[in-house]
């Protein structure tokens, strides 16, 4: 099969360090409110950006094997903080609060918004973002901020399909078409896709292995 964009394809040796990655424990470590609450920066640290009920904690249960370990709600917005877990003994994976959930009270995404940015650009063990785009729905206004966003706090970002199982192959590459065209003008974005569902298993090997060979 040709796609017409270009997916993260790793090789034998990165699955299985994504495996062994994710075999060790996972947990919880806390909730933050403030740059202040941040954990010690002494690991290896992804974060998970994306829209409201775009499926991050769904993914992080997913890559963890931990059905309830970040807490997928089927209510947008529920994940109001940003939620740190370890991985194994060397990594961080982070849980950003959901954007574009206009229910909002205007005060509480302004502070969310500080929140971001000061995390984004002051966190020196930061690796790489994961932004989660809708398979079924493609880049949309508020993704486009993020990206800009991550553009300015320069963090490379990585685009991961989600939800794939909703759509049927054809819509799909369409919309994945759109969102190459997207990232393309973003300086931050890192080209390979990553396309997956959490409710079928889907590219959950491939993203292990791309977070466990992050230098
Ligand atoms: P917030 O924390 O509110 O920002 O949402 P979120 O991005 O963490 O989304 P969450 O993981 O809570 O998932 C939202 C809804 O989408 C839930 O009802 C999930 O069951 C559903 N969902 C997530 N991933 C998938 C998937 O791969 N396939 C399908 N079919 N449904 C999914
Ligand atoms: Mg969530």
């Amino acid at each position: 099969m040709t796609l017409s964009f270009p997916v993260s394809e790793p090789d034998q040796d990165a699955l299985e360090k994504g495996r062994l990655l994710f075999a060790g424990e996972t947990d919880f470590v806390k909730g933050v409110v403030a740059m202040d609450g941040m954990p010690p920066d002494n690991r290896i640290e992804v974060c998970f950006a994306g829209r409201s009920n775009v499926g991050k904690s769904s993914l992080i249960n997913a890559l963890t094997g931990r059905k309830a370990l970040a807490r997928a709600s089927n209510t947008p917005g529920r994940t109001q903080e940003i939620n740190f877990f370890t991985c194994g003994e060397s990594h961080y994976i982070v849980d950003l609060p959901g954007y574009g959930f206009a229910k909002a009270p205007v005060k509480t995404v302004e502070k969310w918004q500080r929140l971001l940015k000061a995390y984004l650009s002051g966190r020196a063990t930061l690796r790489r973002a994961f932004v989660l785009i809708d398979s079924r729905h493609g880049v949309k206004a508020v993704d486009e901020e993020i990206m800009a966003l991550l553009d300015r706090s320069a963090v490379t970002f990585q685009v991961v399909m989600t939800k794939a199982d909703k759509v049927k192959e054809k819509e799909r590459d369409a919309i994945m078409a759109q969102v190459r065209s997207k990232i393309s003008a973003h300086p931050a974005a890192y080209p390979e896709m990553i396309v997956t569902s959490s409710e079928k298993g889907w590219g959950v090997d491939v993203l292990r292995a791309v977070i466990a060979t992050l230098e």
